[in-house]
C-alpha cells in the first residue's frame, strides 16, 4: 500500500483531534495536531512578552523558536506544552498568530516536512486547503455552535478552570469568525472535502462514518 495523507479541518469543538487521533489509532499512522503548533507559538509569545504587530521582534522571536508535533506530544523548545497550550487565554493567542503571513509559513514548513514519506492524519483549518492540497482523503468536520460551545466547556470544567457557558460560545463564535474571514489561508470546506457533522452524535458513531468513507475509497486511492 501507497502512502496516504487524511486531511481534517473544521470550526473550534467539532471534534477534529479526538477523532483524528482515534483514527491515527485504528490505522496505525501518524497523527499531527497543527493547531497545537499555533498554541505553542502564542504560548511563546506570551512568555516573550512582545507586541504581535512588532513584526522585527515577532521575526526574532520566530527564528528562534522551535516547535514540533512528536509521539502525540507538541513541543516548544524542546519542552512538552501538552497542558499549558489548552487554556483559554491561548486559544484567543492562536488564532490571533494564526494571522501573520510569517508564522504560518514556518509552521506549515514544518507540518509539510514531517508528513514527507510517510502516511498521516493531520488537522486544523488549512491543511486540505494549503498545507496538504494533494491528501488522498478531505474531511470538513462540523457541529452546532452550541454543541461546541458546550463541549468546550464541560472539558474546561473537568479540568478545573471556572468559565461560563456564554462565554465560551461568544468566544468559539468569535475565533471562527476571525479563522473564516482571515486573508491569508482561512478555514473553508474544500470542494473535494466529504463533510461530517458530529451534532448529536458519539465520537464511535463519527469514526465509524469516516471508516466507512475510507474504505469505500481506498481501492481507488491508496491501493
Ligand atoms: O479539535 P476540535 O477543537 O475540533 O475538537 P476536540 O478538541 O477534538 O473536541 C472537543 C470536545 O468534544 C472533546 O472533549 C471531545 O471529547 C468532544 N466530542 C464529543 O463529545 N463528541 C464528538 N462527536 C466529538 C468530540
Ligand atoms: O482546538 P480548537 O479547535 O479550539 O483550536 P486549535 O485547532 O487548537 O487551533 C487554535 C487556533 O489556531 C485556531 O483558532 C486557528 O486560528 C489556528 N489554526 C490555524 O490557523 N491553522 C491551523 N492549521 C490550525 C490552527
Amino acid at each position: 500500500m501507497r502512502n496516504f495523507a487524511i486531511a481534517i479541518d473544521g470550526p473550534a469543538g467539532s471534534g477534529k483531534s479526538t477523532i483524528a487521533k482515534k483514527l491515527s489509532e485504528i490505522l496505525d499512522i501518524d497523527y499531527i495536531d497543527t493547531g497545537a503548533m499555533y498554541r505553542a507559538f502564542a504560548l511563546k509569545i506570551l512568555k516573550c512578552n512582545i507586541n504581535i504587530n512588532d513584526i522585527s521582534s515577532l521575526n526574532k522571536v520566530l527564528n528562534s523558536t522551535i516547535i514540533d508535533f512528536k509521539d502525540n506530544h507538541i513541543f516548544l523548545d524542546g519542552q512538552i506544552v501538552d497542558e499549558e497550550i489548552r487554556k483559554n487565554e491561548i486559544s484567543a493567542g492562536a488564532s490571533d498568530v494564526a494571522k501573520i503571513f510569517q508564522v504560518r509559513e514556518k509552521l506549515v514548513e514544518i507540518q509539510r516536512n514531517i508528513s514527507k514519506d510517510r502516511s498521516i492524519i493531520m488537522d486544523g483549518r488549512d491543511i486540505g486547503s494549503v498545507v496538504l492540497p494533494e491528501a488522498e482523503f478531505k474531511f470538513y468536520i462540523t457541529a452546532s455552535i452550541e454543541e461546541r460551545g458546550k463541549r468546550r466547556y464541560k472539558e474546561l470544567i473537568q479540568k478545573g478552570y471556572n468559565v461560563n457557558l456564554n462565554e465560551i460560545i461568544k468566544e468559539i463564535e468569535e475565533r471562527d469568525r476571525a479563522d473564516s474571514t482571515r486573508k491569508i489561508a482561512p478555514l473553508i470546506k474544500c470542494k473535494d472535502a466529504v463533510e461530517v457533522d458530529t451534532t448529536n452524535k458519539t465520537i464511535d458513531e463519527v469514526i465509524s462514518e469516516m471508516l466507512k468513507i475510507i474504505d469505500r475509497r481506498a481501492n481507488n486511492v491508496i491501493i
